[in-house]
């Protein structure tokens, strides 16, 4: 068992399927652990974001990821991180697979619904992000 961090985005709690993605989720054998709605502050989704400050999306990524409320959450299963990226599919929501989170409930390569780590390493990071040293 190992563990990632998913967050739905502003886009898709707007858009109502916070419970829609959690059933789909669990679905596919996740646990969550650790789950919370909370809204990012500019520093704090730069800060999330960091390593794309050079890209030239990068300030509407903040704008975007600011714009509403998010919900974070640990998720456990063997292979989360590799599985998890698979089942949200690509970045871009026209590109991703059908059936994926992202081809579902995204619109875009800006508005694609849910963020996920993608390694154990950035995994970790982020869980301590939003959850603490000790989740
Ligand atoms: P994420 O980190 O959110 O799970 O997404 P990802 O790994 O699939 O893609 P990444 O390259 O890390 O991009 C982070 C987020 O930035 C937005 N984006 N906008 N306008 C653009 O060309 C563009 N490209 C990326 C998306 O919200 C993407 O998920
Ligand atoms: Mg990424």
């Amino acid at each position: 068992m190992n563990r990632t961090l998913m967050i739905i985005k502003p886009d898709g709690v707007a858009k109502q399927v916070i419970g829609e993605i959690l059933r789909r989720v669990e679905g596919e054998g996740f646990t969550i652990r650790q789950l919370r709605l909370t809204r990012l502050s500019v520093e704090e989704a730069a800060a999330f974001y960091a390593l794309h400050k050079e890209r030239p999306f990068y300030g509407e990524l903040v704008k975007f990821m600011t714009s509403g409320p998010v919900v974070p959450m640990v998720l456990e299963r063997t292979s989360a991180v590799a599985h998890l990226r698979q089942f949200i599919g690509a970045t871009d929501s026209t590109k991703a697979a059908p059936g994926t989170i992202r081809r579902e409930f995204g619109t875009d390569v800006q508005c694609n619904a849910v963020h996920a780590s993608d390694s154990d390493e950035n995994a970790a990071q982020e869980i301590e992000f939003f959850f603490g040293k000790n989740a």
